[in-house]
């Protein structure tokens, strides 16, 4: 039996002649938050993809739990246990927060509430309910929760979208940019949150460009290079890490000295951002 609760075993995606991820391997153990880093284009959403049942793999395998789950789709994903968010949330326009936050819940309230109206079904919504109710008074939606779901910002649809996920009780998360487009005064209630979710035991992967998200958040950072794993460590070493910086600035490398690590990290931070 693994000791990951993830595990990738050379994944591999193309479309038509792009090869967007090659031989991606690497693990993630119950308890710890690994950021998915990459310049742009470099297979980090199409990753989450793969693993979450949004895109096919073409070659390799996806195990949770010690069940390869590459080839299902994604409602059985998340009924495995693994829910995300999207880089780009779009939100109906005719559904308030809190509908859009029920409509997520992967409990049967809805059907049974309406249809039958009996007293386990009436109990199953009513806790759908409590947990909506709660999770968007932690991600701070309290407030424009009766608003229209696509009326609210491009931040407050990224916090909706971790609300949706967690609707779904999930044992891992994957969040695609999480606080890009966030003010960033709510950025650290976004980290303040996450972590509280990671001291009750949630494992996740995060893609995330803010590097002091990173360093406040992840135990770990896998880098992506035009779709492949090109550093695996911790955000500490990010800075020296020839590979990445490689990644990252490309031909402005030589002008970097890698004795001064702040500037690299700032240059770093600079090309990310
Ligand atoms: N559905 C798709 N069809 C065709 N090409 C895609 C699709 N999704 C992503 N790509 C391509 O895959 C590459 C990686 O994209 P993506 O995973 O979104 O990168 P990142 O999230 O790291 O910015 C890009 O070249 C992008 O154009
Ligand atoms: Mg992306």
């Amino acid at each position: 039996m693994s000791q990951c609760i993830l595990e990738l075993k050379s994944v591999s995606k193309a479309f038509g002649g792009n090869r967007v991820l090659q031989d991606v391997s690497f693990a993630v153990k119950p308890g710890e938050i690994v950021g998915l880093l990459g310049p742009n284009g470099s297979g980090k959403s199409t990753l989450l993809n793969t693993i979450t049942g949004f895109e096919s793999v073409d070659g390799g395998e996806v195990i949770f739990k010690n069940q390869a789950i590459q080839g299902l789709a994604a409602h059985q994903v998340v009924q495995k246990g693994i829910a995300r968010t999207f880089q780009l949330p779009v939100m109906p326009e005719k559904m308030s927060v809190f509908e859009v936050a029920m409509a997520a819940s992967t409990s049967h309230h809805g059907f049974w509430s309406t249809i039958l109206g009996t007293s386990s079904a009436r109990k199953a919504e009513q806790e759908a309910r409590d947990l909506a109710a709660s999770l968007i008074d932690q991600l701070l939606l309290t407030r424009v929760q009766d608003s229209s779901a696509a009326a609210i910002s491009g931040g407050q649809k990224k916090l909706l979208g971790i609300v949706c996920a967690l609707m779904a009780n999930p044992g891992m998360l994957m969040l695609d940019e999480p606080t890009a487009g966030v003010h960033p005064n709510l950025r650290a209630d976004i980290i303040k949150v996450l972590q509280q979710l990671n001291q009750a035991g949630m494992t996740m992967v995060v893609v995330e460009h803010d590097m002091h998200f990173i360093r406040e958040l992840c135990h770990r950072c896998v880098v992506l290079d035009r779709g492949h794993i090109v550093a695996d460590c911790h955000p500490d070493e990010l800075s020296s890490n020839e590979k990445v910086l490689d990644a990252y600035l490309g031909s402005a490398r030589p002008r970097v000295s890698l004795e001064d690590t702040d500037t690299n990290m700032a240059k770093v931070d600079g090309a990310v951002i």
